[in-house]
């Protein structure tokens, strides 16, 4: 089958690699029909992870069940699903808590919780940039979704953004009435944004500098704010009286840049210490790593980021953190969408065919304008 292979530093390839295949009775095979290239595939793509050459990428994925092990019952040949990008048994201590984003059983990692596919250190699985997958504890894992094409490019957002986007109000304490503030327009940081919106925030702030992303951000009724214009904790601050928003979002993570594109990976924790008020929360969705072979300081190299804990204690301020567990949202936002209540699909910007996957990579990484999401169609002809 044909697939998206990690090969270095700024370079995918697509080839042929060996078919997907059931490998334990409680295992299925997907035929992917939409799968998207994302921001944490660009952590990878730039080298600023340790992923191992190789490596089939791709975790947000969705299609069609092609063939089941003979364990699963609940999911059928011919069902239409969404792949949550964590890999959960279902069964272990995290799993039956709602944290499947950290399985303690999927990963053979030492002394890392959680597995995905086709990402750096989150296990031996290969994506779904490819025609087919391999999914793990199948019945556990895999979502139905209404039969059919139709709202295709709102569900393929289920399998990671659109349910991390809202984890990290979740991670935030966001309550109806609130003010957030959303650091980052890219497609997390617009999931965020709306899903702060049907969350019922009052005002959502999302910066950026990135003129097309904040047009989306607009679009959707947020307030964008644009840090290559100044400053914008003043900008949020003058907007709310000084007071600060009463939460915050990070959608960035720790390739965090000032407008001059110099990284500062404590940048925007410092700056959500600063926007959120006291007592506020802080949501923590954009990925830090424990070893970063790009960082500028030895300190980073080692995920060591010295942000402003100072204040964000004295401000008494929370913060959670993590991978966001998908199972805990997804079926809830299957049905918003199916309700018309939520339309993620508004960030779409690009649907190619696999074999155009080099030049999805290369124009998303560049953050060429109106590269905001790019999806994979592995049966579209390029
Ligand atoms: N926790 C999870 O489960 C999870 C899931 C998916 C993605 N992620 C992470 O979320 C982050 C965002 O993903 P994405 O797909 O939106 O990526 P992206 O790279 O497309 O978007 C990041 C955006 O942040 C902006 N930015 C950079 N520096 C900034 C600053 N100082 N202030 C404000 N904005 C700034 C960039 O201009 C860009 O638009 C990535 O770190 C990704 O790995 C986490
Ligand atoms: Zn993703
Ligand atoms: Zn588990």
């Amino acid at each position: 089958m044909r697939a998206v292979v990690y090969r270095g530093p700024r370079q995918v390839e697509v080839t042929e690699v060996p078919d997907a295949r059931i490998q334990e009775p409680t295992d299925a095979v997907v035929r992917i029909t939409t799968t998207n290239i994302c921001g944490s595939d660009l952590h990878m793509y730039e080298g600023r992870t340790s992923v191992e050459e190789g490596k089939v990428l791709g975790h947000e994925n969705m299609g069609v069940v092609e063939e089941v092990g003979p364990a699963v019952t609940r999911i059928k040949v011919g069902d239409r699903v969404s792949v949550p990008f964590n890999i959960a048994c279902g069964t272990c201590r995290n799993c039956l808590q709602g944290w499947t984003s950290f399985c303690t059983r999927t990963n053979p990692t030492d002394g890392v919780d959680g597995a995905a596919y086709g990402y750096a250190n989150m296990g031996p699985y290969d994506g779904g940039q490819a025609e087919y997958l391999r999914v793990p504890f199948a019945a556990v894992n895999l979502l139905e979704l209404p039969a059919g094409t139709e709202h295709e490019n709102d569900f393929t957002m289920l399998s990671d953004i659109f349910p991390t986007g809202w984890h990290g109000t979740v991670l935030a304490g966001l309550q109806p009435g609130d003010d957030v503030a959303v650091y980052g327009a890219g497609p997390v940081g617009l999931m965020a944004a709306h899903s702060a919106m049907i969350r019922g925030a009052a005002r959502v702030f999302v910066v950026d500098k990135e003129p097309d992303r904040l047009a989306l951000a607009a679009q959707i009724g947020a307030v964008p704010v644009d840090f290559s214009r100044g400053d914008p904790v003043e900008q949020v601050l003058d907007a709310t009286q000084g007071r600060g928003t009463d939460c915050g979002v990070e959608a960035v993570g720790y390739q965090a840049h000032d407008h001059s594109g110099e990284e500062h990976p404590e940048l925007v924790l410092d700056n959500l210490v600063k926007t959120v008020r006291t007592t506020g929360g802080i949501g923590v969705v954009g990925v830090y790593v424990p070893e970063d072979p790009g960082a500028q300081d030895e300190g980073a190299q080692q995920g060591r980021i010295g942000f402003d804990y100072g204040t964000f204690f004295t401000k008494g301020q929370q913060m959670g953190t993590g991978q966001a567990p998908v199972m805990r949202y997804n079926r809830q936002l299957r049905d918003l969408i199916v309700a018309g209540r939520a339309t993620p699909s508004f960030i779409v910007s690009h649907e190619l065919g696999l074999d155009e996957a080099v030049h999805g990579y290369d124009q998303f990484d560049k953050r060429v304008d109106g590269w905001t999401k790019v999806l994979l169609r592995p049966g579209q002809a390029a």
